[in-house]
This record gives structure tokens, C-alpha cells and sequence, in this order.
């Protein structure tokens, strides 16, 4: 049987009619996007893992322009995780540059589409020449006011919540003045609404430490989709997913109230 959380890799639509089909009244606020399968997506090429990262560099433009032209307010795509600093420093270099190149390449597009650029994580822990262009960037972009495009850098949901909790100490905030409101203003989403939805390229069925305070109530669609293969069309897809989901937030359905309310059950 088909599993209703994931999307299927390939359909015969073609973007524009899944365009069609989505509910403009509906479209996530917060669009959260895990992308992965670049390894895979070059090992089945016999390429080397690092031309699945470059290949991704399509989607991340496409992924971005589509959300921007359908009114998402956020997009937040995880880049480079606190984990990935394991991984071979060729690769990670690689990484480094692609960013680099990405950002040299595209900035003045993004600023054009009114696109703000904002870094989620730990950008002190990159090498200073890409936190230079991070911060050219930032600055640029820092009145747009169209889509906030979080890029998630040395990103880890667990740092998050320690970082969040070390502020708060320093502050000398006092626990009984501390809220769920007060908690999230500092982590690096503040201010930003939480992810409606979670993308996960690559079929794996896993949030690997990314935005755990944020996802809380998020719907979790996972795409077969290898990243570097992700279009509009798969994004739609994800988007169509979600829209068909119900989102109750621990609480009852309209329908389930009704059927539940006292009232009607004593006629
Ligand atoms: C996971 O695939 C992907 C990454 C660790 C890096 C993602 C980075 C990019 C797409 C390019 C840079 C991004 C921006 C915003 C400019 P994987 O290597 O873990 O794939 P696998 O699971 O198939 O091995």
C-alpha cells in the first residue's frame, strides 16, 4: 500500500497543473527543507560524492524562486549540519566553495526578487572567508521584504536549544519569568514562524537534529526524490501532500468536536 507520507518520485503532471491543484489560501507560511541523496544521486552516475552537492545547487535556486513566486514567508534549507564537520575535508571544503559560489553567483537575483538572506546556526564556526560573504549577503538583502531564505550552517536543533538556554543564563532571566514565547525569541529563528512543513529529500524517514524546538506541530512529507533531481514540480507535490493533511495541533477535528460536543451526545 502506498505511503501516505511520502510523495511518489515521478507522476506524468507536469508542474503547472500541480500548480493548479494547490489551494493558494493554504500555502505553509514556513517551508523546512532537509536535502538530501546528493551521494546517492552521484554514485548511481559514477561521479564523485562532491558533483551531487554542485548538481543540488539547481534545486536550492529553483526550490527558492518557487517559494518565493507562491508567497512562502520562510524557507529554511539545511546546508551543512554540525554533524557534516565529520565528514572528509575535501568535502567539506567543497562545500565551503560551492557556498562561496552560490552566494557570489546569485545575490544580486535574490536581492532583485526581494529575497532576504539569513543565516540559521553557527556561522562562527565556518572558515572567515565564507563568513565574509554570509555577511555581505546579509547585509545587502536586509530590508527585502520578500521570502526570509534561512540557510541552516553548522546547524544543529540540540546547539540550538543550548545556545538558546546559555543567552537566557547570561540575560539572568529568572526561571519563573520564562515561557514557550520567551524561549523560542532566542533561538535563531526568532521572530520567524514555525515550519508548517518539513521536506525530506531521499526517502530516509528521519529529522536528524534539525529545528526540533521549531518542528513541533510541522507535517513531515518525505519525497523519494533524490535532491539533486528536486524541481518545482516534486516541491508542489510535497506542498499538495501537505495540504491534504489535517492539522489538528493536539486538539479535535471540526468534525470530531461537533460529533464529541456534550450537547449532541445527549441529543
Ligand atoms: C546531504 O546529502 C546534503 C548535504 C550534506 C549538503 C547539501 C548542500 C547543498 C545542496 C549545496 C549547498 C547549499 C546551498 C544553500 C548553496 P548527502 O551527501 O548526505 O547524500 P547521501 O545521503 O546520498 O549520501
Amino acid at each position: 500500500m502506498a505511503d501516505p507520507a511520502r510523495t511518489t518520485s515521478r507522476g506524468t503532471e507536469d508542474a503547472d497543473e500541480l500548480q493548479k491543484q494547490l489551494d493558494p489560501q493554504r500555502i505553509p507560511r514556513h517551508v523546512a527543507v532537509i536535502m538530501d541523496g546528493n551521494g546517492r544521486w552521484a554514485r548511481k552516475r559514477r561521479l564523485p560524492r562532491v558533483a551531487g552537492h554542485r548538481a543540488g545547487i539547481d534545486s536550492v535556486r529553483e526550490v527558492v524562486e518557487t517559494c518565493g513566486r507562491i508567497d512562502v514567508s520562510v524557507l529554511t534549507v539545511y546546508a551543512f549540519s554540525k554533524e557534516n564537520w565529520k565528514r572528509p575535508k575535501t568535502e567539506i571544503d567543497f562545500l565551503m566553495d560551492l557556498l562561496r559560489e552560490y552566494i557570489r553567483k546569485e545575490l544580486d537575483e535574490l536581492h532583485a526578487n526581494r529575497v532576504r538572506i539569513q543565516v540559521v546556526g553557527r556561522p562562527h564556526e565556518l572558515p572567515p572567508i565564507v563568513q565574509t560573504e554570509l555577511a555581505r549577503a546579509i547585509e545587502v538583502t536586509r530590508e527585502n521584504t520578500g521570502l526570509v531564505f534561512n540557510i541552516a550552517l553548522s546547524y544543529g536543533g540540540r546547539a540550538e536549544i543550548v545556545d538558546a538556554c546559555r543567552e537566557l543564563i547570561r540575560d539572568g532571566v529568572r526561571p519563573e519569568d520564562l515561557d514557550e514565547a520567551g524561549f523560542a525569541r532566542r533561538l535563531y529563528t526568532a521572530d520567524q514562524p514555525d515550519p508548517d512543513l518539513v521536506i525530506r529529500t531521499g526517502g530516509e524517514m528521519r529529522v536528524s537534529n534539525f529545528l526540533l524546538w521549531q518542528i513541533a506541530y510541522a507535517e513531515l512529507v518525505v519525497s523519494d526524490v533524490l535532491w539533486p533531481d528536486f524541481r518545482k514540480r516534486d516541491l508542489f507535490r510535497a506542498l499538495l501532500e501537505y495540504q491534504r493533511r489535517e492539522r489538528r495541533f493536539g486538539g479535535l477535528s471540526p468534525r470530531e468536536a461537533v460529533e464529541g460536543s456534550p450537547a449532541l451526545v445527549q441529543g
